[in-house]
């Protein structure tokens, strides 16, 4: 599949995308779990600002609408599939947006490292919902998930997420309502507003959601702030 991508084009990710080999390497069983931290922040010019992240960016719309929007505020996309990783890095440079930058890793695994309480915002939009039995292990969030975007949040930072799979969303539900309902709940449940980067009627506008609204699919959404 080639997603609309183009195929074959010189994509340049230079200044904008990082990959595994820019990563220093996990250290050896023992090893406390601070030594194997990375701190994305420092990988911006002004490592000072607020920092957010998006799990799964695809073609980089979100992060390019509103990054402009936002230019006091560093945003890192995580994406695993290389076409779109590349596709989006290139889009970033040639827009020359300095507070973006992508990384091309599975970012279930990445924010493992990522430190204690430094991300203000974690992004979520239309997750893949791998929708066969055997393939849940596979969605993005889970308890583990929730675990680590609690741990990575500054305090009062949030989780937003939307999907427009009903069989994923009620997986979801049944997920928030353990992190979110009683007096020890680590999160609060929230209702989802739009980001000013939305155009009128979009819910993100992301490039997914475009596509999806063509095919009149509906869409949920939550946000959990971090208690
Ligand atoms: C349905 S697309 C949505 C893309 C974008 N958020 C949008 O709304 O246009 C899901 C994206 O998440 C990426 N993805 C899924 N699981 C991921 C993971 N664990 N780490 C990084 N990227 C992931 C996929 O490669 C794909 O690009």
């Amino acid at each position: 599949m080639s997603f609309g991508l183009a195929r074959g084009k010189q994509l340049d990710t230079s200044g904008v995308g990082f990959t595994r080999e820019d990563l220093p390497p996990i250290p050896g069983p023992g090893a406390p779990a601070h030594a194997q931290w990375i701190d994305p922040r420092a990988w911006f010019e002004h490592p000072e600002r607020p920092f957010e992240l998006e799990v799964g960016s695809g073609k980089g719309t979100f992060l390019v609408q509103q990054a402009q929007l936002q230019p006091e505020t560093n945003f890192l996309g995580i994406e695993y599939a290389g076409e779109f990783f590349r596709y989006a890095a290139d889009r970033i440079r040639r827009n020359a947006i300095p507070n973006v930058k992508l990384l091309y890793h599975d970012a279930t695994e990445f924010i493992r490292r990522v430190p204690d309480e430094v991300v203000t915002v974690l992004h979520l939009y239309f997750p893949d919902p791998w929708p066969k039995a055997k393939h849940h292990k596979r969605r993005s969030l889970n308890d583990a998930f929730l675990e680590q975007a609690h741990r990575i949040l500054v305090p009062r930072g949030e989780l937003r997420i939307v999907t427009d799979h009903p069989d994923y969303w009620a997986w979801m539900e049944e997920h928030f309502a353990r992190w979110t309902v009683g007096e020890d709940a680590r999160f609060e449940r929230l209702p989802f507003t739009s980001p000013d980067s939305a155009s009128e009627g979009e819910v993100v506008g992301t490039n997914f959601e475009r596509k999806y609204v063509r095919e009149g699919r509906e869409f949920n959404s939550a946000v959990l702030k971090k208690r």
